[in-house]
């Protein structure tokens, strides 16, 4: 096939999109319903239109584009990523995707191409849930799988609802139930993705067909100590809610690196201490838990054993504990057929292709629910991501794109069913 994408044109599509959400502090905080997060959506919406596709945003506020089909009451074949990015993050992570989904419609639509199935191309919107703690905002939505009641029970750091920020973009935070889409609506979902890890680097693997992703399960708790004179308290007396903290980070590293299964991973990124002063007795903690695995079994294991070991630690210290848990989505499987049909399509043009996992989340997880499912991955320099420096070649990124359109191109006129 001589469809081929545009390798300036992706390039160029990328640093459109990071002229959005710089962050002062180094790479990008672009978090959603922002306005540099709602700049940088309008952005894709005219590429969309450019692309030859109509577009909507609905109302959980994913951008949609579609491009009808011969059979317009074909199921659809999509493709697409995110824009919101954690604090400080990267340029490519969920931009590479989108862009990639984009630039695969318009080389179709340019070489004045018809697919048999709709092309859409989604751009979930709050894939991280960096701003409200409520990651895969967007895919939830669409499954029917928002709680109404998440919208008011999410703050940001300011402390404005997950609500009060829809309504100040226009979005109505009791109509998100209308996002829902009937689960037969596609055909199938294919994302390309950066890698996040150093396995196609290390193997010099262009391309990676991702057979599965890790479930993960975000937890927080809350350590009530007792605030004391840090000189006048003497440490047998004290009951230290940052020290029992420092206690169950260390066991969430033991129990992910020893005592689960060789994949679980679990990591303490958040941690708020009061009253925070340098010579206070820290009084209460609030910190964040977010544990990964591929089995689900071994997920609910490291769970378990992480919130037990923080109870036993707060028992022997004095410590009132509460635990909460925020969210978990479950490991995934991805279709068989779609790796395939990656692995194939690699094979005929000669690029190196390897099977692999994905540690990280991704919207995928949530469309795998609805319909065959793939992901493709493309390397990360150094495997570095969640941070300014994580970086794509340009030449890795357009190969990518390249192996999404043909994919698309093959499933959009019936292939690989
Ligand atoms: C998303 O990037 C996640 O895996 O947290
Ligand atoms: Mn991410
Ligand atoms: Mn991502």
């Amino acid at each position: 096939m001589a469809l081929k994408v545009d390798a300036d044109r992706i390039r160029r599509n990328v640093e459109g999109i990071a002229r959005f959400g710089r962050d002062p502090a180094g790479g990008w905080s672009r978090f959603v319903f922002t306005e540099e997060e709602r700049k940088a959506c309008a952005f894709v919406a005219s590429l969309l239109r450019e692309s030859g596709m109509t577009v909507r945003t609905d109302p959980a506020g994913n951008l949609v584009g579609r491009l009808e089909g011969v059979d317009p009451e074909a199921p659809a074949v999509a493709s697409g990523s995110h824009i919101d990015t954690v604090p400080r993050g990267g340029m490519f992570d969920g931009v590479a995707g989108t862009v990639a989904a984009v630039e695969a419609v318009r080389v179709i639509r340019e070489n004045g191409l018809r697919t048999r199935h709709p092309l859409e191309v989604i751009v979930f919107a709050n894939e991280e849930g960096a701003r409200f703690g409520n990651a895969l905002w967007g895919s939830r939505a669409l499954l029917g799988l928002i709680h109404p009641e998440e919208t008011v029970r999410c703050r940001d750091r300011d402390g404005i609802t997950l609500a009060e920020a829809m309504r100040a973009c226009g979005f109505d935070p009791d109509r998100v139930g209308e996002a829902r889409i009937d689960p037969n609506r596609y055909r199938a979902f294919v994302e390309l993705h950066p890698e996040q890890s150093c396995l196609l680097e290390s193997e010099g693997a262009a391309i990676g067909a991702v057979e599965g992703i890790a479930g993960t399960a975000w937890m927080k708790a809350k350590l009530r100590g007792r605030a004391d004179h840090a000189g006048a308290t003497p440490m047998n007396l004290r009951r230290d809610a940052l020290a029992a903290a420092a206690e169950i980070v260390l066991a969430a590293e033991r129990i992910a690196r020893h005592e689960c299964s060789p994949r679980t991973v679990a990591t303490v990124g958040q941690m708020t201490v009061q009253p925070g002063g340098i010579n206070i007795v820290p009084g209460e903690v609030e910190m964040s838990f977010d544990v990964r695995d591929l089995a689900p079994e071994a997920l609910d294991r490291a769970c378990d054993a992480i919130r037990d070991c923080a109870k036993r630690v707060c028992a022997l210290r004095g410590i009132r504990i509460e635990l909460e848990e925020l969210g978990r989505v479950m490991p995934t499987p991805l279709a068989g057929q779609i790796v395939e049909l990656i692995e194939e399509t690699c094979r005929k043009k000669g690029i190196s292709c390897r099977r692999t996992v994905s540690g990280a989340g991704h919207d995928a997880q949530l469309m795998a629910l609805v319909c065959p499912t793939g992901m493709i991955f493309v390397p990360s320099v150094g495997g570095v991501s969640h941070s300014p420096e994580e970086k794509t070649e340009w030449q890795d990124l357009a190969a990518g794109a390249q192996v999404l359109l043909e994919v698309l191109w093959k499933l959009s006129q019936g292939g690989a069913g």
